[in-house]
């Protein structure tokens, strides 16, 4: 298989050329619509009157709930967010009208004629407020293992903290967008920006009050979505489906980046509480967890993301004495959602301070704590949710990247510097990633396809995954013309479509690739069935339906032929006719679904992960101590991706995946005001990575020799999320190299992101503590 096939879109992309939603032509009946949002967090709504938002000279609809034909409802998972607000609103940026006009000028003139009457009532603006207030989602969740309080106890020392973590923006470079086409009688034609259109199908049907089956959702490519666009792609589909059906013209809403910004979710911010039990070797004993997560105004999929934070809170790490429990919070902002990661960040970002924390505790350094506490490979390895850790890769990772990163000798280079240098402080980690793969919600593992061969040899696969950028479709397209024999030219696949692939899971959990591309194995296995069937009759085989003539007829190079009678031999378009004319089959739906996971989400026990990817990063940083300023030197990674399908684009997904992490923990800074207003609604306050941010010297491998030793497609790896969290070891570099200006010590609540002023601040405080006055 060609492992560096160039990413399928790249020179559209380029050019230009590549289609997205705000792309698509219409025709001049087209109208722009436009979503009118709360501007208070909290308020009651006394009246609305859009009378004269109606006259204005082209607008076409002004809609509020009451223009809703279906339910007025779009939760994912818990029915409590409404599509339009009825009679409270619970943040800023809650849709409240819609407007279609014919420009946006219009839209925005009739917006101004709005008139709300609100009676403000008192928000919710943290988790510490909803934790005064009780303002719980839902039950807390646990899971336990070992006896946790008494070896807490007796363990020879104890360390307790908080960590907080902050929210993110997801930052897709398409904001929301969703352009919908009425069809003949009800059917709804809905081309939308979506990870997620079988949902986004299910939602347009029941806010529109119609059947599925006449509603198709299309998605051609996402200009990025990483978790946002999962779940909350269906409002701008749901708001754009009923201006659509109200005007009965065409209507795309393509969201401003500062409304996007406003009032979509985030990244759940988390504050959370630990103890943990170690004796002077820096095992651990037993920890202790309470997860704290601020979940926004509704349910979306805060319960699955805290569950996941709760699975990843051991990272790479045997605990035999382990409890977490997990809350999330209700406050006014927008409902936080999945992104990149799903809850592992933070869950990992809780075990990783306290592994530096111990290590400073006992003044060594931080990888002789993670080496002695790395899950074993036949001993020590099962999780505190009871999964084995199998075909654990965590020490030949370690071994690899300690030599090739020169660890030990870079450990010493920046003791001296730090030594000789007053202003300037070096700083180095490493810290590993374990990252599980499956939807925890174990039904979602599902996945389907219909493969189409035509006459001419080429083939056309209409997979359920969506492509967002992570090159989802490049891997398929390399997948099918490895399965059927043929260059990867003669594969095209197909916009992602309602009607060709049914009930499809969100192309999230980083399993696009390894469900949808056994699925189109799948497919392409029975159609290379009947047509071997087939050929062997034509070549007057006796036993058609002995399986050994199917195993000796070889589908390659653009042929097919019968390895034991080499003469055998026919063009793969040239037998593709031949089919036609002997009225065979030549299109075929795949399924596939995770064979051997599942567990009991109430006892927290059992095998949610059919597998786990593990990579490592050692990076180094250098901090200005006057400024607070620092630099990314250098930052190596070995990833694990098993056996690579496309190395061209997993080590583009290492580095993106890295660089977005970096942004989380460096600069991405989310803020509201006092009143809940974002004050970060553009990136001239939000500031996500750019080039000058990439490490000076990035060196990005994949380790060798490694294919997936359970059956996943050709051995490979999911990628898409797991280098995300690689990004710790720069948080935890920044933390080492603040520690220089002490006695290695650092405020034990150093939080994420560590911003300028966090780091500038934690100095200022560990020189006071050095000068003894605090
Ligand atoms: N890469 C790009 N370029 N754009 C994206 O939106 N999303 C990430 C990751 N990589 C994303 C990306 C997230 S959150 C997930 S879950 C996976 O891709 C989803 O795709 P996959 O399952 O095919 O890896
Ligand atoms: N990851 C991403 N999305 C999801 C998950 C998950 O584990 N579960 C439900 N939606
Ligand atoms: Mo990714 S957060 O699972 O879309």
């Amino acid at each position: 298989m060609n492992t560096i096939l160039p990413y399928d879109s790249a020179v559209g992309h380029v050019t230009g050329e590549a289609v997205y939603i705000d792309d698509i032509l219409v025709n001049e009946q087209l109208l722009v619509g436009r979503v009118v949002y709360s501007l208070h967090a909290h308020a009651k709504i006394k009246s609305f009157d859009l009378s004269e938002a109606r006259k204005v000279a082209g607008v076409h609809a002004v809609l509020s709930y009451k223009d809703i034909p279906g339910h007025n409802q779009m939760g994912p998972v818990v029915k409590d967010e409404m599509c339009l607000a009825e009679n409270e609103v619970t943040f800023v940026g809650q849709a409240m009208f819609l407007i279609a006009a014919e420009t946006l000028e219009q839209g925005l003139e009739a917006e101004k004629l709005i008139k709300i009457e609100y009676e403000p009532l008192e928000p919710i603006l943290d988790i510490e407020t909803a934790m005064l207030k009780g303002s719980l989602m839902g039950p807390p969740r646990k899971i336990e293992c070992g006896n946790v309080n008494a070896t807490l106890k007796t363990a020879p020392h104890v360390i307790q903290g908080e960590l907080r973590t902050g929210a993110q923006e997801h930052w897709y470079l398409e904001t929301q967008a969703c352009l919908c086409i009425l069809g003949e009688g009800k059917e709804i034609n809905v081309f939308s920006s979506t990870q997620h259109p079988s949902e986004t199908q299910a939602l347009v049907a029941e806010v529109l009050g119609i059947r599925r089956n006449e509603v198709i959702v299309e998605v051609k490519r996402i200009g990025g979505g990483f978790g946002g666009k999962e779940t909350q792609a269906n409002h701008v589909a749901c708001w754009s489906a009923l201006l659509c059906n109200a005007t009965k013209s065409p209507v795309k809403i393509h969201l401003f980046r500062d409304d996007d910004m406003i009032m979509t979710g985030k990244r759940h911010r988390f504050l959370t509480k630990y103890e943990v039990g170690f004796d002077d070797d820096g095992v651990l004993h037993a920890v202790k967890f309470e997860l704290n997560s601020d979940g926004g105004a509704a349910t979306d999929l805060s319960f699955a993301i805290l569950e996941r934070a709760m699975l990843h809170t051991d990272n790479a790490y045997y605990v035999p004495n382990f409890s977490v429990e997990g809350r999330v919070w209700k406050t006014n902002l927008p409902s936080n959602t999945a992104m990149r990661g799903f809850g592992g960040p933070q869950g990992m970002a809780a075990i990783e301070t306290i592994i530096d924390r111990i290590a400073r505790f006992l003044k060594k350094d931080a990888i002789e704590i993670r080496f002695k506490n790395f899950y074993g490979s036949k001993d020590r390895n099962v999780t505190h949710y009871g999964q084995t850790v199998e075909n654990n890769r965590l020490h030949v990772i370690f071994d690899q990247i300690m030599k090739s990163a020169e660890y030990e000798k870079r450990r010493k280079e920046i003791a001296d510097f730090n030594t000789q240098n007053e202003f300037f402080k070096k700083g180095l980690a490493l810290t590993p990633v374990k990252f599980g793969i499956s939807f925890t919600t174990t039904f979602l593992n599902q996945a389907g396809v219909l493969v189409n061969v035509y006459t001419d040899g080429t083939v056309l696969v209409n997979h359920g995954g969506t492509e967002m950028g992570q090159g989802l479709n490049t891997k398929i397209q390399q997948i099918a013309a490895a399965e059927f024999g043929v260059s990867p030219d003669r594969v095209k696949v197909n916009a992602t479509n309602t009607s060709k692939v049914p009930n499809t899971s969100a192309t999230a959990a980083s399993s696009g690739s390894d469900m949808n591309g056994m699925a189109v194995k799948n497919a392409i296995e029975t159609i290379k069935e009947r047509i071997s069937k087939e050929l062997a009759q034509l070549w007057n085989e006796k036993d058609v339906h002995h399986p050994s003539i199917l195993s000796s007829i070889i589908f390659k190079d653009n042929f097919i032929f019968d390895s034991d009678h080499p003469e055998r031999k026919i063009s793969f378009t040239d037998a593709m006719v031949q089919m036609n004319l002997c009225q065979v089959s030549l299109s075929s739906t795949g399924f596939y679904k995770t064979p051997g996971i599942g567990w009991d989400k109430i006892k927290g026990h059992g095998k949610p992960f059919y597998y786990y990817s593990f990579g490592m990063a050692v990076s180094e940083v250098i901090i200005d101590i006057l400024t607070g300023q620092h630099t990314l030197l250098r930052t190596d990674i070995l990833q694990d991706v098993g056996k690579s399908i496309n190395e061209g684009i997993d080590i583009g997904q290492v580095e993106g995946a890295f660089i977005q992490g970096l942004g989380w923990c460096t600069t991405e800074e989310i803020k509201w005001d006092s009143k809940g207003n974002l004050m970060t609604h553009s990136p001239d306050t939000y500031k996500i990575p750019t080039v000058q941010d990439i490490p000076k010297d990035f060196r990005v491998k994949l380790l060798e020799d490694n294919p997936n030793p359970v059956g996943t497609i050709r051995r490979s790896k999911a990628i898409g999320e797991p280098p995300f969290m690689l990004a710790l070891s720069v948080w935890l570099a920044i933390k080492d190299g603040i520690s220089a200006v002490g006695n290695h010590e650092v405020e034990p609540e150093f939080s994420l992101p560590a911003t300028n002023e966090v780091i500038l601040l934690s100095i200022e405080k560990l020189k006071m503590k050095v000068r003894g006055a605090i």
